[in-house]
């Protein structure tokens, strides 16, 4: 079974891999794995390939896969080798005929994990398509905010604002879906240039400036501007911190008392938030890093083993 986006997932079935995910957090938040899961993968090899850079996502999904009992293997892209779609696919299927278990793609083609899910028999799991999804993010994220709240089945009567590069995030569309199931507000906002249409099929309120997208919000996503998916510099960093970026002083006077700060990483420190707000009592940015396991053990469970 694949994971290749939260589009189409229902309340149920995203409650399903937080409940799951619970079961991989010890009681001070941190990772473990209960005896009856320790073998759940049986030493078998998971293929990871990140066509893209990446840090939380690479390692989380190496740690899960591990933690499982199975063995994680790294397909590393040298850059120029593998970039279009059917070099992806065929190396994609070339590790179905090894006896790889299950396939994690990465790739700045947001076609790739849906055209390689066609060509072969093992599940695929998507750890960010281009501008697509990036679906077990959105499920950390709405696990991370839960356990903050200390909410159990639903976001109800939650809103969660997400400021930033909106258009161009994979993180955003995602976190939309999944917030959305669980029945939270969600306000997007961020420089008119990178702030989806109207008309663009997103499930949330576009409002224009900070100040309103705070004001409300029990919890802020700042996503980094990704200047790697621009064809030229859209936004000057210097005029981004000043209209968009989180200090202390915004913090204190834009936001709602005890509304967290979540940030999918990498942050780009002094540009969307500052070290002190980073680092804050009210940050939840690293419960995320480390959920990243927790969640990536639920969905590896679900997708790769019959249980
Ligand atoms: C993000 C990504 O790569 O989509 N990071 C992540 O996976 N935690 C966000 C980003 O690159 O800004």
């Amino acid at each position: 079974m694949n994971l290749l986006g939260l589009k189409d997932l229902k309340r149920e079935e995203i409650l399903d891999y937080l409940r799951l995910a619970d079961r991989f957090v010890d009681a001070a938040g941190r990772p473990a794995t209960p005896d009856e899961f320790r073998d759940a993968l049986d030493g078998r090899p998971v293929g990871l390939l990140f066509f893209e850079p990446s840090t939380r996502t690479r390692v989380s999904f190496e740690l899960a896969v591990r933690r499982l009992g199975g063995y994680a293997t790294n397909i590393l892209s040298e850059r120029s080798s593998i970039e279009k779609g059917e070099t992806a696919v065929d190396t994609c299927q070339n590790l179905e005929a090894m006896g790889i278990a299950g396939l994690i793609i990465r790739h700045a083609d947001r076609h790739v994990p849906f055209t390689v899910a066609e060509q072969v028999e093992i599940p695929v799991l998507n750890a960010g398509n281009g501008t697509g999804e990036h679906p077990t993010q959105a499920l950390i994220d709405v696990f991370t905010l839960r356990r903050a709240l200390g909410r159990d089945d639903s976001l109800e009567g939650v809103t969660v604002a997400i400021i930033g590069d909106i258009i161009h995030s994979r993180v955003a569309r995602s976190d939309v879906y999944a917030l959305r199931a669980l029945g939270a507000r969600v306000v997007l906002s961020g420089p008119q240039k990178l702030l989806p249409m109207a008309d663009e099929g997103w499930d949330a309120e576009v409002v224009a400036t900070r100040r309103e997208a705070l004001a409300e919000a029990d919890a802020v996503v700042v996503l980094r501007i990704q200047t790697e998916r621009m064809h030229r510099d859209v936004v000057d960093s210097h005029d981004y911190t000043r209209d968009w970026g989180i200090d202390a002083g915004v913090a204190a006077d834009e936001m709602r008392p005890g509304a967290f700060i979540m940030h999918p990483g990498p942050v780009i420190r002094g540009m969307e938030l500052t070290s002190e707000v980073a680092d804050g009592p009210r940050s939840l940015i690293l419960q995320q890093a480390g959920n990243g396991v927790a969640i990536r053990q639920a969905v590896l469970i679900r997708h790769l083993t019959g249980r």
